[in-house]
């Protein structure tokens, strides 16, 4: 995001195209990511990864967009997948099963038949329950079916509660005093092949520190399997490298965590997997939105947007910081007021922002949610009969609505109301 090119300074811009231009013709709340942004961020990380065979699997839930999804695959990245519906998605946007890997804690039967069918690099596994069951699921189809297994290396990332998820605690991974055991049962099993170890500790992390700690827990295991001529292919050290969001928030440095994880992998002879989400989209994405009106009650001063906590749930959910712009940047030079940024849903948690020095924007302007490509549009919903917002790609000077704004009477097309209603 950028002010627009030469003799349009003073507009907001995504790429070469002035957000205002976006606004005028798709409407608002818009999420609107930028293609090329996307790229960088692919390439710096594949760049940071260069001295060691790493497979960039993208977290295809941090924005599942088919545009988004199709573009990465086009650039190289495979995917990671928590659900039929990601793998599905995965592979109509040209990604091949060869880079995909099945994580989750509860894949249904007929998610694993279409993963195993499908021959997807790997199958994460979470416990020992799930590998019977692969098992099972591969003899019924007359495959053998890639595993690695999940491990939880009990590992504090420092991040929001609810993003660690590779504590002892967490329901996610196998305990790493299990994980011998569930080697050996796995490389007894003929419909399986143990490819590999993984790990995800969390999201939103900003150094290479708890990467190197969980490789350090994970490491071990890998030299006694391989000892014992387990043909292992790949270290999955997961996803969670984090994005600026706050002003004066520490930037991941990717160089510095590539060259780290390479270096401690290159020895054991697997191939790198990561898997993020939010650092190839989250920073390439903006939110759109128009304000509808100001109030003030008692202390407190409200700017009330079109776009809501349906359309953006990271402030409700976790306390999110995005930052709010003006899109005429002229409004810029206007002295800030300190007010909350909230959406027209009836909830005291529909807030984009809250207590936040802005510059003021009335009736009709418009605001730039920044940040916002990755947990934004993945996670909305129509709660409040609100449509869906609207997604645009952008490519240089040109943009493309990838999802167009849906209707209300959409919504209620989607449904139906019983016969003995409707008589
Ligand atoms: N791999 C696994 C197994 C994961 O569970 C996740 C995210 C990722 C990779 C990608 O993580 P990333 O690189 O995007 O941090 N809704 C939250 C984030 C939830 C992340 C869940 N797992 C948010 O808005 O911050």
């Amino acid at each position: 995001v950028q002010p627009a090119g030469p003799g349009r300074a003073a507009r907001l811009a995504v790429e070469d195209v002035a957000l205002a231009d976006v606004a005028a013709a798709v409407g608002t709340p818009t999420y609107v990511y930028g293609a090329g942004e996307i790229a960088a961020r692919f390439q710096a990380l594949a760049r940071a990864c260069r001295s060691h065979p790493t497979l960039i699997g993208y977290a295809v839930k941090a924005n599942s967009s088919q545009a988004v999804l199709t573009h990465l695959a086009r650039l190289g990245a495979g995917a990671d997948i928590v659900s039929g519906g990601e793998l599905r998605r995965a592979l109509v946007a040209g990604v091949p099963a060869d880079k995909i890997v099945f994580s989750g804690v509860g894949k249904l039967d007929a998610e694993l038949d279409a993963a195993i069918a499908a021959g997807v690099r790997s199958i994460n596994i979470e416990s020992v329950e799930e590998l019977e069951r692969v098992a099972a699921r591969a003899h019924a189809l007359g495959r053998v079916a890639s595993i690695a297994l999940r491990l939880n290396p009990d590992i504090d990332p420092d991040t929001h509660p609810y993003l660690a998820t590779g504590l002892r605690e967490s329901k996610f991974g196998i305990a790493m005093s299990d994980a011998a055991a569930l080697a050996t049962r796995a490389r007894a099993l003929p419909d399986l092949r143990l490819v590999g170890l993984a790990c995800h500790i969390g999201s939103q992390i900003l150094d290479e520190s708890p990467f190197l700690a969980s490789f350090e827990r994970l490491s071990g295991l890998v030299r006694a399997l391989r000892a014992d001529g387990a043909p292992l292919r790949q270290l999955d050290l997961g996803g969670g490298m984090g994005i600026t969001y706050a002003p004066g928030d520490r930037e991941l440095d990717v160089e510095r965590l590539g060259a780290a994880l390479t270096a401690a992998v290159a020895p054991l002879g697997l191939e790198l997997v990561l898997e993020p989400g939010r650092y190839l989209v989250g920073s390439a994405g903006v939110l759109l939105t128009r304000v509808v009106g100001r109030k003030r009650n008692g202390e407190r001063d409200f700017v009330i947007v079109d776009a809501a906590m349906n359309d953006l749930l990271r402030p409700a959910l976790y306390g999110a910081y995005h930052p709010i712009v003006p899109v005429d940047l002229a409004a810029g030079e206007r002295p800030p007021i300190r007010a909350d940024v909230v959406g027209p849903v009836c909830e005291c948690g529909d807030f984009l922002a809250q207590d936040r020095l802005l510059s003021p924007a009335g009736p009709g302007e418009l605001l730039a949610v920044l940040a916002a490509g990755a947990y934004g549009m993945a996670m909305a919903s129509t709660y409040n009969s609100r449509p869906l917002a609207a997604e645009v790609l952008v490519h240089g000077s040109e943009f493309a609505v990838t999802r167009a704004r849906k209707t209300v009477d959409d919504l209620i097309a989607d449904e139906q109301v019983p016969a003995w209603l409707a008589r």
